[in-house]
């Protein structure tokens, strides 16, 4: 009997590629600037951080960052934290880039990757600080759910690459995966939530505002928020 082929067999991805060309400035920038501020996905490499960033300070790393605009405010407003940003949205990427560079940042270096194999390959075991996730994708549609990024088993892979004591943060603008996110965080015990904020756009916790949150804003939809600590047990 022959094996089975799983070679073909699709793994279910939190992202499909959004189409949206690269301007002739963000192609530049991918080019130029990406060899000072990015860092090109190696599943055989372990990061070190403190070489990255040429000096030692807490690690926040931003997940699905979009255009970055709010990624490079935090790291203009916290020089004293290293900024790691992943994103796959190309364009995104290539903006970021612009705005880091546009506002001189030594403390933040991009990934362009599925953040799912970039945590499990190359970020150390309890080594980020904080780490944050502003409107995920929602997949609102019932039988999209399992493309959710916030699940059981991310949630594990985050508590093993938070250093104790430190936090997760997530905002969402739609409700029906503000209950999904409440569920999965209560049932894991992972994270302890320190804060959890509903609001109308003017109370975001502890983070600027983003563009994604400005769409949903503008479609009538309300923001909650959540601040959760790394719980110090296992289950
Ligand atoms: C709805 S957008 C939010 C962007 C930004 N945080 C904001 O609030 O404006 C979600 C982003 O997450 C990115 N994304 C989704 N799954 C991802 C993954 N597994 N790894 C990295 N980025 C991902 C998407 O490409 C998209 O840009």
């Amino acid at each position: 009997m022959t094996a089975p082929d799983n070679s073909r067999r699709r793994t279910i991805r939190s992202f499909v590629r959004r189409a949206g060309r690269l301007t002739p400035s963000q192609e530049r920038a991918l080019l130029e600037l990406w060899p000072s501020l990015g860092v090109d996905f190696d599943p055989d490499r372990v990061i070190d951080f403190d070489k990255l960033f040429d000096r030692s300070a807490p690690i926040v790393l931003e997940i699905g960052f979009g255009n970055g605009d709010s990624l490079v405010q935090q790291a203009l407003e916290h020089p004293g934290m290293n900024f790691l940003g992943i994103e796959v949205h190309e364009p995104g990427v290539g903006h970021c880039l612009l705005k880091a560079r546009a506002a001189g940042l030594s403390n933040l270096k991009l990934i362009k990757r599925d953040a799912i194999e970039v945590l499990t390959h190359q970020i150390p075991p309890a080594s980020l600080q904080r780490i944050n996730i502003y409107f995920p994708d929602p997949w609102p549609k019932k039988r999209h759910h399992k493309r959710r990024m916030i699940q059981a088993g991310f949630l594990q892979l985050l508590h093993e690459r938070t250093a104790a004591g430190g936090t997760l943060h997530i905002a969402t603008d739609w409700a029906n995966y503000a209950e999904h996110i409440d569920e999965v965080l209560g049932q894991s015990g992972l994270f302890r939530c320190e804060e959890r904020r509903e609001h109308d756009g003017s109370g975001p916790l502890d983070r600027p505002g983003t563009k994604f949150e400005r769409r949903g804003l503008r479609k009538g939809h309300r923001i909650w928020d959540w601040r959760c600590k790394k719980s110090a047990h296992d289950s």
